[in-house]
């Protein structure tokens, strides 16, 4: 079974999240198992305190490296070793390949900041890898971490009610990446349900024709320029 820990402030709000939706559902089937341990419990002093002032000075406060590290060993010492990731707004970027990369390790541990963050030495002495979820700030690696481990656990093999979902996604390194360039991960296509017919906007008359070589290819062409429109969009986020 694919093991998540994370090391939090807030385990409980955490717990409400992975408790409920496509996680709850992967717990309650027996293949993720997501626990949260709240690294104050390691603080060794009366008022449990797991940050301290910045050395060189300067605002806010740093997260501590022990009451980290002997959370990290309580961990490591019940499961195993595991793959350390501290969420940092300056690390690796998460995207798809990640989450299909994560899917490989047995057991990973994430570390959520708050504050300014951690002393450097939970990465040279602890081995934490740094990953970001974005170019913005937060208030906190939790949200970062259940989003991490969210597109991990929707891949892993039984989670997902149509395995099929998984394969067609956006990103996925699996389905059809249509007329993608070098690097770029090709797009889901558009979709409609029923009514066939709302607010005067009717349904493509393609996907009703029955003719699932046409709407095939007529969704391949509708993904090609959903990607093409992306790209044309980050180009200008860029500039
Ligand atoms: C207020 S942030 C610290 C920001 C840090 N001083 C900086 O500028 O890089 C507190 C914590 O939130 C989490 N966090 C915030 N934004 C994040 C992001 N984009 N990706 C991953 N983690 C993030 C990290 O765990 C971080 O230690």
């Amino acid at each position: 079974m694919k093991l998540f820990v994370v090391l939090t402030l807030f385990p409980e709000a955490m717990e409400a999240y992975a408790s409920t939706s496509i996680l709850g559902v992967a717990r309650a089937k027996g293949l993720v198992r997501t626990e949260f341990v709240d690294f104050r419990d390691f603080a060794r002093d009366r008022h449990r305190t797991v940050d301290d002032r910045p050395f060189g000075g300067g605002p806010g406060m740093v997260l501590k490296p022990e009451p980290i590290a002997e959370a990290v060993e309580w961990v490591e010492a019940r499961h195993g070793a595991c793959r350390k990731i501290a969420l940092c707004p300056s690390g690796r970027p998460f995207r798809q390949a990640v989450a299909e990369e994560f899917l490989g390790p047995e057991r990973i541990l994430f570390l959520c900041g708050r504050y300014e963050g951690f002393d450097e030495r939970i990465f040279s002495v602890l081995g934490f890898e740094k990953l970001s979820l974005g170019e913005f700030v937060l208030a906190g690696g939790e949200l970062p971490a259940l989003c991490a481990i969210e597109a991990v656990a929707r891949l892993v093999p039984g989670v997902l009610g149509d395995e099929r979902s998984a394969i067609e996604d956006s990103y996925s390194s699996t389905g059809l990446v249509g007329a993608a360039p070098d690097g770029a991960r090709g797009l889901d296509h558009p979709h409609w349900t029923r009514p066939r017919v709302w607010r005067g906007a009717e349904v493509p008359e393609v996907l009703m024709s029955g003719d699932h070589a046409a709407i095939a290819r007529w969704r391949a062409r509708q993904a090609d320029q959903a990607l093409q429109a992306r790209l044309k969009s980050m180009q200008r986020t860029v500039d």
